[in-house]
């Protein structure tokens, strides 16, 4: 007989952190500076999501202008995908932004993705984002050992999605540099729906970051994150990074236009790459599908939404009496809280009817 056993797990709005001892004068006392490696140190820990109605060439530069990072999806042909790479590429070298700037696009384990590597290489990626739901994954080990085989320690492999600290570890010993951690979390997912599997995002995040600690491969959160304190929660149980769709999705640098009516005012699309929508764009059509396509309100400038974030991060860290990202890990305290407290904890005033 199958021996059951039942484990907890906690999801973002589960938790809270205890407010600490501060000495923290302004916001701009706190630092946000997060690293890749060693080539690619961003100011601030936000990547925009590889997905069609996030991140193409536009919005990868406004990211690296406000000191964040994005990657190029790859549900674009292999000329188009390397023209935005060349685009993004050129940018970084000809503008006046500080340091070297990652230039990252989005590649799969299956089909044309060794073409793609090349052509995406040549044209100046040296951030290869190996992209698969199950990214623990005979597929994925196969991809990583072929991209670090032929392009050596010249790129940066970000592989993912993976949920347990085993995966994890597998992908090092694979060869990653820095994984994605979320499995069925997305605002617009429905893989624990259609497929049973999945760990909140947040737990996966705690049970990850002791491997991530250890070994020095940054840990970057990846899906459900719908808030800056959702960040700050994520940054404090040992994420170098947050991964973001909707929070960034309906800002003007995302590809598609903005669409009006006069009941949902200016919108834009927001869609999971495997939606039936996606899919039948990029393949025709798919009998399996794990999301769903969605409108979001416009939300102005891809950089006030950022800086925003950005604004409501740093305070995060000045509650707990944080300068940094590292010391918010070692000092904040996280608590479990009740159905009641969540309650609490969201705007409840009552409205009159
Ligand atoms: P969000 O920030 O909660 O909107 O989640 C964005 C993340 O959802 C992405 O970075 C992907 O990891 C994941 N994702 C994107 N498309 C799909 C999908 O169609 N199904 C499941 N997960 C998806």
């Amino acid at each position: 007989m199958k021996t059951l056993s039942y484990r907890k797990a906690l999801a973002f709005d589960d938790v809270l952190l205890r407010p600490l001892y501060s000495d923290i004068g302004t916001r701009s006392e706190v630092d946000l500076d997060s690293s890749l490696d060693d080539r690619w140190g961003l100011t601030l820990p936000i990547i925009a999501s590889p997905m069609d109605t996030v991140t193409e060439s536009s919005m990868a530069t406004a990211m690296a202008d406000i000191g964040a990072m994005a990657v190029i999806h790859r549900y674009l042909s292999i000329k188009e995908q390397s023209d935005q790479v060349a685009e993004v590429s050129e940018y970084f070298t000809n503008c006046n932004c500080a340091g070297t700037k990652p230039v990252a696009a989005a590649i799969g384990i299956t089909g044309d993705y060794k073409v793609r590597a090349r052509m995406l290489y040549e044209h100046g990626a040296r951030v290869f984002c190996i992209d698969a739901a199950h990214g623990h994954h005979k597929g994925m080990k196969n991809a990583i050992e072929y991209i670090r085989e032929e392009y050596g320690k010249d790129v940066h492999i970000m592989a993912g999605n993976v949920a347990t600290p085993e995966a994890y570890m597998d992908l090092i010993s694979w060869g990653a540099d820095s994984v994605r951690v979320g499995i069925g979390g997305g605002s617009i997912c429905t893989t624990r729906i259609k497929t049973g599997h999945g760990i909140p995002t947040l737990q996966s995040i705690l049970e990850c970051a002791p491997v991530a600690k250890t070994t020095g491969v940054k840990l970057i959160a990846d899906g459900g994150i719908k808030s800056s304190g959702d960040i700050v929660k994520a940054l404090a149980a040992g994420a170098d990074f947050v991964m973001v769709g909707s929070l960034l999705a309906g800002t003007d640098k995302t590809p598609g236009d903005i669409l009006e009516d006069a009941t949902e005012g200016k919108y834009k699309s927001y869609r999971g790459m495997a939606s039936y929508e996606a899919q039948k764009d990029f393949k025709g059509a798919s009998r399996h599908i794990e999301g769903v396509a969605s409108v979001v309100q416009y939300k102005g400038t891809t950089s006030q939404v950022v800086e925003r974030l950005a604004a409501g991060i740093r305070s995060g860290l000045s509650y707990s009496g944080a300068r940094d990202i590292k010391e918010l890990y070692e000092t904040s305290e996280m608590f479990v809280q009740s159905s009641s407290s969540t309650t609490e904890s969201s705007a409840h005033i009552l409205l009159r009817k």
